[in-house]
């Protein structure tokens, strides 16, 4: 059956099996190979890409069920060669060590941020338990985020300052 779905903004339209997974779609099918397969039932967090604007763990869904949606992977997370604050956040904190669960950790806190621009340590680590990381000990990437919030805070607060005329 034919499937049709934005992915990374630009339309896409394939003929699919219907039980293909969307990881599996993502992964063979448009060969976008940042998205991760660690569990396949749910656990670990590694396939999480977003779908229509909140993360969702890839290997749950069919692609059938993302039809007429739009899909964000990591791949579509920079923008014009420019690492997205987050990233940047990651490569600055060392959130990274085989970098397997970063694709999914970057997807996953992406939602995070977009629905709350000042998570706490605490709210930090609780939406964190989607995705396991075996290498990092978490501390980096709990860093990262607050890097993000820290970086949103100066820029707030110099365009606060120049709109001021201070
Ligand atoms: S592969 Fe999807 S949650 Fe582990
Ligand atoms: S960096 Fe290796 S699993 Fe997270």
């Amino acid at each position: 059956m034919r499937v049709s779905m934005t992915v990374n903004g630009k339309p896409d339209s394939v003929e699919i099996e219907p039980q293909v997974l969307l990881v599996d779609f993502i992964r063979e099918t448009l060969r976008l190979t940042g998205t991760k397969v660690g569990c396949e039932t749910g656990q670990c967090g590694t396939c999480t890409v977003q779908f229509n604007g909140r993360s969702v763990k890839s290997c749950l869904m069919l692609a059938i069920q993302a039809d007429g949606g739009s899909v964000q992977t990591i791949e579509g997370v920079a923008q014009n060669g420019q690492l997205h604050v987050l990233q940047e956040g990651f490569w600055e904190m060392h959130g990274v060590q085989c970098g397997f669960c970063t694709p999914g950790m970057i997807m996953s806190l992406l939602d995070l941020l977009q629905h709350n621009a000042n998570p706490d340590e605490d709210e930090i680590r609780s939406w964190l338990g989607g995705n396991l990381c075996r290498c990092t000990g978490y501390q980096s990437i709990v860093r990262a985020v607050q890097y993000v919030v820290e970086k949103t805070r100066e820029t707030t607060l110099v365009e606060f300052v120049d709109a001021a005329g201070v």
